[in-house]
């Protein structure tokens, strides 16, 4: 018998089924199921890993290798911006470190966090490939550089308003 999706939010539940039965019956794989799923939920619930295997015909063991490996693939709510901090070696020397601590310390959380009203999430990166603008943090994929503590604290202000 197949497993059942069970989410204390029903509407997530059939949602998530609905994807399911779409993708199920196509047979387009599993990758571009899960982007289907992350891309409407905003992330992969964990209760949804065995369905979603069983309608693969795969172990759910091997669809969570497959999130894991994926840094776009995420099974905890993720924030509508995704805010990146590079942690570069040029961004490093240049302030980077300090910008990470500010910016925990106005979104309250640690890398790896969301924000509970789900407006961000934190995260660190490897360079980014715009050293010449360290040091750099990039929100909702855009790169904002020569970053200083002032011009960050107008950046996350406004994304407050
Ligand atoms: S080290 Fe940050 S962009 Fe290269």
């Amino acid at each position: 018998m197949k497993n059942e999706v069970s989410h204390p939010s029903s509407g997530v539940t059939g949602r998530v089924q609905k994807i399911i039965r779409e993708y199920g019956e196509r047979k387009w794989g599993l990758i571009p199921l899960l982007q289907r799923v992350q891309e409407e939920i905003g992330y992969i619930p964990k209760e949804t890993v065995e369905p979603i295997a069983d309608s693969l015909r795969l172990f759910p063991s091997q669809v969570q290798g497959v999130i894991s490996f994926y840094s776009q693939f995420s099974t905890e709510p993720r924030g509508r911006n995704i805010v990146r901090v590079c942690r570069g070696t040029a961004c490093h020397v240049r302030g980077g470190k300090t910008i990470l601590k500010l910016v925990k310390r106005h979104l309250s959380i640690d890398e790896g966090q969301t924000t509970p009203d789900l407006e961000y999430t934190l995260e660190t990166v490897a360079c980014i490939g715009v050293c010449a603008l360290a040091p750099n943090i990039v929100i909702s994929n855009r790169v904002f550089g020569h970053m200083n503590p002032k011009k960050l604290e107008i950046l996350l202000r406004k994304g407050k308003e």
